[in-house]
């Protein structure tokens, strides 16, 4: 049975946890293939809300085997927080459902130390990071001199090799950025037994993928971020530094693209980004205010009010053609209700010129105006449509323009949280 693959479209925080979710509870794994504690997948299940950051959302399916994978960097202190936390709400948490690939990286104190050093020298242009360590975690990774999963079964050897790389760090924390050092000590010990915990979640993943692949099982891979984040892909260097587009899941998870079977494009109705960069169709005051109200645009993981704007189909586009999409889901349609005239950004204009693809340069984006569409919008409440023709005809509409402008149906529409508000135009 071939693979679903759920990327991010845009900036992130698209609405990929309620997506992830509705199909995992169909799928018998679940597999998560980039990023780490930077991302905050937020599951509403029945009146309980869970924020997931490294493990997936099919954690909360029992039948579930979830795995996260080596392209993932794994913050050992977050995952222990994360387990506790799953595992006083009653999840099932052991070893059996959920395995840590030996490959991914672990993200260590001194990453975090050293992402916080980095974005505060570089002042007005940090880049807005989660302060998480994820940058300087996966640079040791591409500098062949990080520390993997793997490390964790054997917790005195890491211990030593943690001391190492912290001793290391320090020195870099307190002669390049003038800060205060790591406490050693301390910290091996308390990373010593996260590894005893972690140790026996530790597995070779991309044989146990492969292996569900091969016996026909339901395989979900999951990513985090967007593909404007995406470090090859997105706005650089206002990006993360892993691969949240498709490629990401293939490297990612080590599995060959004919698995793939199909590729859903998550996207909002509008856009929002947290961090700097640009930002075509960023909007302020009024409108902005209303989109973060009724969005509850805040950061799942660092509570930061997100930058809000129309929806581009630059961008769209753009995420079509990287990730080769097969159909989108289309969520928080319900936040743009009200909002009139409703503005979609179809191409920019840069020098007098109309540009229909997004550019690399990230001072060419940042200097490109819109070009905009304006449509009437929409009044009616459509937070219980389950259908897409009792839609408003003007939100029928919107569905239809992103579709004609982005050559990608839209096979499904979120109007709120829950899963039962939720239009399926076919089913998945
Ligand atoms: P980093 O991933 O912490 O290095 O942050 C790099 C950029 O990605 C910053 O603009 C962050 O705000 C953004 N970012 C990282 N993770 C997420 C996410 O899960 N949702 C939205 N933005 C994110």
């Amino acid at each position: 049975m071939p693979a679903f693959v759920i990327v991010g479209a845009q900036w992130g925080d698209e609405g990929k946890g309620k997506v992830t979710d509705m199909l995992a509870e169909r799928a018998d794994l679940v597999a998560r293939y980039n990023g780490g504690d930077n991302a905050g997948h937020s599951v509403q299940l029945g009146t309980e809300r869970f924020a997931l950051h490294q493990i997936p959302s099919g954690i909360l399916y029992p039948e579930c085997l979830c795995v996260m994978g080596n392209g993932m960097v794994i913050n050992p202190r977050t995952l222990n927080q994360e387990l506790d936390e799953l595992a006083s709400r009653g999840v099932d948490i052991s070893p059996r459902r959920l395995k840590l690939s030996d490959r991914a990286h672990l993200n260590l104190p001194h990453h975090q130390a050293l992402d916080g050093a980095a974005e505060a020298a570089l002042g007005k242009k940090a880049i807005g990071t989660t302060r998480r360590g994820i940058g300087p975690c996966y640079a040791d990774k591409a500098a062949r001199t990080g520390l993997r999963a793997s490390e964790l079964r054997a917790p005195k050897q890491f211990g030593a090799k943690l001391r190492a790389a912290l001793e290391e760090k320090n020195r870099w924390l307190q002669n390049v950025y003038g800060q205060a050092p790591l406490d050693v000590d301390a910290l091996v010990e308390e990373y010593v037994a996260y590894a005893e915990r972690l140790a026996p979640y530790v597995a070779d993943t991309t044989t146990l993928v492969n292996q569900a692949l091969a016996e026909g099982k339901r395989v979900l891979c999951e990513g985090a971020q967007g593909t404007l984040l995406d470090l090859d892909h997105g706005t650089y260097p206002y990006v993360t530094s892993s691969y949240p587009t498709v490629g990401g899941a293939l490297v990612g998870l080590g599995i060959g693209p004919r698995w793939i079977a199909k590729v859903i494009g998550v996207a909002k109705a509008y856009s929002s980004r947290v961090g700097a960069g640009p930002f075509p169709t960023e909007l302020a005051g009024a409108v902005a205010d209303h989109i973060v109200e009724v969005g509850h645009e805040y950061g799942t993981t660092t509570g930061r009010r997100r930058r809000v704007g129309w929806l581009d189909l630059v961008v769209l586009r753009h995420s079509a053609r990287v990730n080769g999409l097969d159909l989108w889901a289309l969520t928080l349609l319900d936040v743009l209700t009200g909002l009139k005239p409703l503005r979609l950004a179809l191409a920019y204009t840069y020098q007098g010129q109309e540009l229909h693809d997004l550019p690399s340069d990230g001072e060419v984006l940042a200097a490109c105006q819109p070009v905009y569409l304006d449509l009437a919008g929409w009044d009616e409440d459509i937070t219980a449509v389950t259908r897409f023709e009792h839609l408003p005809a003007a939100a029928q509409e919107y569905v239809r323009l992103i579709e004609e402008h982005t050559g990608v149906p839209v096979g499904l529409i979120s109007v709120g949280p829950e899963r039962k508000q939720t239009i399926l135009r076919a089913p998945l």
